[in-house]
């Protein structure tokens, strides 16, 4: 068992991880941006009596720095967080505002380490601490070039800075006994990646929940797939 702090966790992908981990029995705290998006897990809340619900906006230093401390009021380890929340603008270079850029990064990168540098104290307690930001095969440099995968800018940069916050969160969260590692799902049907994507919500989880429990404790600072493969940075 373990217990596992995730961020936007009202709709897709993050519903699934609370759903399929707090299933599995680990102690689940999901947090959710605003009650008017999150009745699907404030419903899944009513079922679970190990999974946790707390208002979280990732854009917001008061709401992370508020949240993590009525979190700590009740709990005094973390095991896992996943930084999950994340927004997308499909606007290709000559599109996308500057405004959309900025956005994009405040949430998916800034947010990231909002709540990481926030987690830290509850993370040292816990047990083989880990990190995991849940990135993109768009975010990989190397990728882009081999495949026609791409054209939102925003995001696509989004994904690689949030690589490189996660490779350097390797190294410096080291001292604290903390590992990180990125993630890429797949394309999975969700709001943001469509109806035509490869993977139901369910199976890019499960696919994706399998390997994580595979990993060796001593893992760090990686790049990986759903199925377990590395991704090039
Ligand atoms: N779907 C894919 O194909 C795919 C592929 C690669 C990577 N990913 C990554 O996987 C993660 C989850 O994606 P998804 O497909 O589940 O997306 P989604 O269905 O659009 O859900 C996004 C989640 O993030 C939350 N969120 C957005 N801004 C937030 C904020 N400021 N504070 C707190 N929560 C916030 C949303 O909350 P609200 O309901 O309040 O808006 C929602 O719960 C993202 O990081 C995404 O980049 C997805």
């Amino acid at each position: 068992m373990k217990r596992i702090l995730i961020t936007g966790a009202s709709r897709g992908i993050g519903l699934e991880m609370c759903r399929q981990l707090s299933e599995r029995g680990n102690e689940v705290i999901a947090t959710y941006r605003s009650p008017n998006s999150a009745g699907n897990l404030l419903e899944l809340t009513n079922k679970c009596r190990n999974l946790h619900t707390y208002e979280l906006d990732v854009n917001s230093s008061e709401s992370v720095k508020s949240a993590i401390c009525r979190i700590a009021e009740k709990f005094t380890s973390i095991d896992l967080v996943f930084n999950n929340a994340g927004i997308l603008d499909w606007s290709p270079l000559g599109e996308v505002t500057a405004k959309s850029f900025q956005s994009i990064y405040n949430t998916n990168v800034v947010g990231v380490f909002r709540v990481s540098e926030e987690v830290i104290s509850l993370l040292t307690k816990g047990t083989t601490p880990l990190i995991i930001n849940l990135s993109s095969r768009l975010g990989s440099i190397e990728l882009r070039g081999q495949s026609q995968l791409g054209g939102a800018i925003a995001y696509q940069c989004s994904k690689s800075a949030l690589n490189m916050l996660t490779k350097q969160m390797s190294i410096d969260y080291a001292r604290h006994g903390i590992r990180a590692i990125a993630i890429s799902p797949g394309w999975v049907k969700t709001d943001m990646g469509g109806t035509e994507a490869k993977y139901e919500v369910s199976e890019s989880v499960n696919l994706f929940l399998a390997q994580i429990d595979k990993l060796p404790a001593s893992l760090n600072g990686v790049f990986l797939g759903e199925d377990g493969e590395m991704i090039p940075w």
